[in-house]
């Protein structure tokens, strides 16, 4: 992978790869403070998110015009739920940072009406985008949200029935032991109209997806693999996570 603006930092630990990502967030941000930004859930940002926050509140970097919409949820749940990609984005970075609920825009996935949700978040991003960064994680079938395999590149706002590897691994969010069958999230070709597109992975467990997504395009079987397309790509990866690449 090495087309023109286009990066891939590989840090040594986890918590190195952590303030890579919290220091290129905060850049954008101080450079777009007015922007959109659309930020994944994950066990993997969650340090990140920490140390930004913490940058963000120290440097006293102004962030109550900035916008944020929600990549994806769980149907079924909402920020109220453990587990939930709301939640995990209230304890992180909504709540620590003050940000107004007038200036997030998230999938409601326990609606009775999942397709206006879906409407709501493309009007929040036709009225207010494009995305100014779009923070991402890679599923264990190389998932981005929850555009699983075989996702078209001009999706917008959808509903996914999971495939059975991201409910099995979707259980460690949840204190249940199980993970919802469908997932709501923003479509691949919102994903690429972003301005930039940053993606962390991290942990021996996703050297060989990220492997199979960039080190040739393998889309749609791999859906990470649009991002080589992607004409502001970084790659951040620890070095357990990028053996392959
Ligand atoms: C989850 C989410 C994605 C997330 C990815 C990786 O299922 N739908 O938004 O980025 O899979 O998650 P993790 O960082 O916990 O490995």
């Amino acid at each position: 992978m090495k087309p023109r603006n286009h990066s891939i930092e590989v840090s040594a630990t986890y918590e190195d790869l952590s303030e890579r990502a919290a220091a290129a967030i905060f850049e954008v941000m101080r450079s777009a403070p007015r922007g959109l930004y659309c930020l994944a859930a994950g066990d993997t940002p969650r340090r990140a998110y920490r140390l930004l926050a913490r940058r963000v509140l120290d440097e006293g970097l102004n962030v109550s015009e900035m916008r944020f919409v929600g990549l994806d949820e769980w149907i079924g749940l909402d920020g109220h739920d453990r587990g939930s990609c709301r939640a995990l984005l209230n304890e992180l970075l909504f709540g620590p940072l003050g940000i107004r609920m007038d200036r997030i825009a998230f999938f409601d996935a326990k609606s009775a009406d999942l397709p206006g949700e879906c409407r709501k978040i493309d009007e929040w991003i036709a009225d207010w985008g494009p995305i100014d960064l779009v923070v991402l994680g890679i599923g264990m079938n190389g998932h981005l949200g929850f555009n699983e395999p075989g996702t078209r590149a001009e999706t917008l706002s959808h509903a996914m029935d999971l495939e059975e590897v991201t409910q099995s691994v979707g259980t460690k969010y949840f204190d249940s032991g199980t993970a919802p069958a469908g997932g709501l999230t923003i479509g691949l070709g919102q994903i690429m109209g972003a301005k930039r597109a940053l993606l962390m992975a991290s942990g021996e467990g996703k050297a060989g997806i990220v492997r199979r997504a960039f080190s040739s395009d393998s889309f749609p079987e791999i859906p990470a693999s649009i991002l080589l397309r992607h004409p502001r790509f970084s790659l951040l990866l620890d070095a357990a996570a990028a053996t392959g690449v």
